[in-house]
């Protein structure tokens, strides 16, 4: 699973938030094995804008935001106590060693270069595993921005193929994108079905781990 910054901590209450989507997990963890990503949010923001403000070139920006996710991937490790495999793996080895402990691993980034959307996508490849969840703070993938253009249109299906579109058109025209290119990509090679779901909703966060119907938008190979 990976969960932008901005569904963690969009300072929104998000003590609570982070209290309920731990409880979530826990229960979840019963009948499914979790590697939860975190984002770095409006603090990978803040950091890597001031960072560029002094100077900072593109990789030491990318080790700001790293950063972030990693105080993020902290946070919920908190919440979820000792649910929680005991550390936060920096690389996407180390999160497979610590999958095979049986806990809930919870981690940020791994290196420059890419986001967490990308490293879910790579440790799905090294685990073997075929569904990601992405929750965010949008509720489905759509055609354009909904927060900008009203009349966007609301995808609950698409290919992977489809949103590797999607996701290039919004590279192109500098947007943050509403999943990682280079992650459809290695989605694309491993058959990965990706389930785009609003975070801060944990009944549709919750069917979409359990791999229950969502109102979100379902991305399947092809
Ligand atoms: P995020 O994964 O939060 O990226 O990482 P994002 O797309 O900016 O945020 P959301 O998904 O919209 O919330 C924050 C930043 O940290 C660096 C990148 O600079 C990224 O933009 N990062 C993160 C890395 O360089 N490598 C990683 O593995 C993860």
């Amino acid at each position: 699973m990976s969960i932008g910054g901005s569904v963690l901590i969009p300072d929104d209450d998000d003590h609570s938030y982070i209290m309920r989507l731990a409880a979530l997990l826990r229960e979840v963890s019963n009948d499914v094995d979790l590697l939860v990503i975190c984002g770095g949010g409006r603090v990978a923001r803040y950091y890597t804008n001031t960072g560029k403000k002094i100077g900072g070139t593109t990789h030491q920006l990318d080790l700001l935001g790293i950063g972030a996710t990693r105080l993020n991937a902290e946070l919920l490790r908190i919440a979820l106590g000792d649910a929680a495999h005991d550390t936060v793996p920096l690389t996407v080895d180390e999160a497979v060693n610590a999958f095979s402990g049986g806990r809930i691993v919870v981690m940020g980034g791994t290196e420059p270069g890419h986001t967490t959307d990308a490293v879910a996508a790579m440790a799905a490849e090294a685990i073997g595993c075929r569904r990601i969840v992405n929750a965010t703070s949008v509720d489905a993938v759509y055609s354009d921005d909904p927060k900008i253009d009203r009349n966007a249109k609301r995808y609950t299906h698409l290919t992977l193929g489809e949103l590797s579109k999607i996701v290039y058109d919004e590279h192109g025209a500098g947007r943050s994108s509403v999943f990682d290119p280079l992650g459809v990509k290695l989605a694309m090679q491993n058959g990965n079905d990706i389930l785009m779901v609003s975070g801060r909703d944990l009944a549709e966060v919750k069917n979409a781990i359990l791999g229950k119907k969502i109102k979100g938008t379902t991305v399947t190979p092809g």
